[in-house]
C-alpha cells in the first residue's frame, strides 16, 4: 500500500488538488478535516459544550462518524444522516478548528484514519498527517499560498455556490485558523522534516496538480 500525505494550512487547495491527482493515480482521496468538522457540527448543532470533560466524552461515545465512498466521492455521516454539505460553511470551518484542538478528540479519529491507509492505496489530507498519522507514508507534501491568495480561492467557491461572502472576512478566518491550527499544543499545523513544500500561490489548478504527481512519481 502507498500512503501520500497533503498537509498545509485552510485554503490552500489540498482538497480540490489532492481529489484529482486520486482519481488519476486510481488512489482513494481522504479528507481529514471533513471528521473535524462534522465533530465540531454536531456539537454546535447539539450545544455540546466541548470544554467540559464529561459533555464532551458523552457526546464522543454517543458519535458515530463513517466515512463513504461513493464513486470515488467521499462522504461523511453523522449517526447515519449525510452532513457532507452541511459541514461546508466557514462556521464549521472555524467550529472544527476548535474540537480540533482538544487530544481526546483527535485520539477518538486516529484509529479511523490509520485503518484506511493499512487498506487502501490513499493520499489523505489534513494537518498533522505526515507528522503524526501516517508518520511512515512514503510521500509527504506540505502544500500551502499566501494568505491572500487563499481567501481569494476560498471566496470563489463560496461565490459559486452562490453564497455571498465577504474577502475581509474570509481572510481574517483564515489568518485566525492558520494561528490556532500551527499554536495548538497538539499536533499543530507543521511541514513534516522529510515532506516536499509545494507553494501554489503562483500555480495554477492544473500546474499544482501535475506538480503533486511528479513529486508522488518521483517519491513513491
Ligand atoms: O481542512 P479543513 O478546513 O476542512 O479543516 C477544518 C479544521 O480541522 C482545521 O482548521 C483544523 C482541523 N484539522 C486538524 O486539526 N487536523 C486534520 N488532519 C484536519 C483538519
Amino acid at each position: 500500500m502507498i500512503s501520500v500525505a497533503i498537509d498545509g494550512p485552510a485554503g490552500a487547495g489540498k482538497s480540490t488538488i489532492a481529489k484529482m491527482a486520486a482519481k488519476r493515480l486510481n488512489f482513494i482521496y481522504v479528507d481529514t478535516g471533513a471528521l473535524y468538522r462534522t465533530l465540531g457540527y454536531g456539537a454546535h448543532t447539539g450545544g455540546v459544550d466541548i470544554h467540559n470533560e464529561a459533555e464532551l466524552e458523552s457526546y464522543l461515545e454517543n458519535s458515530r462518524v463513517e466515512l463513504k465512498f461513493i464513486d470515488g466521492e467521499q462522504r461523511v455521516l453523522l449517526n447515519g444522516e449525510d452532513v457532507s454539505d452541511k459541514i461546508r460553511t466557514p462556521q464549521m470551518g472555524t467550529a472544527a478548528s476548535e474540537i480540533s484542538a482538544i487530544p481526546r478528540v483527535r485520539e477518538y479519529l486516529l484509529d479511523m484514519q490509520r485503518a484506511l491507509a493499512r487498506t487502501n492505496n490513499v493520499i489523505m489530507d489534513g494537518r498533522d498527517i505526515g507528522t503524526v498519522v501516517l508518520p511512515n507514508a512514503e510521500v509527504k507534501i506540505f502544500l500551502t499560498a499566501s494568505p491572500e491568495c487563499r481567501a481569494k480561492r476560498r471566496l470563489e467557491d463560496f461565490r459559486q455556490k452562490g453564497e455571498n461572502v465577504d474577502f475581509d472576512e474570509v481572510l481574517r478566518l483564515i489568518v485566525e485558523r492558520d494561528y490556532q491550527d500551527s499554536h495548538r499544543e497538539i499536533a499543530p499545523l507543521k511541514a513534516a522534516e522529510d515532506s516536499v513544500i509545494v507553494d501554489t500561490s503562483d500555480l495554477s489548478l492544473e500546474q499544482s496538480v501535475e506538480k503533486i504527481i511528479s513529486t508522488i512519481e518521483e517519491k513513491k
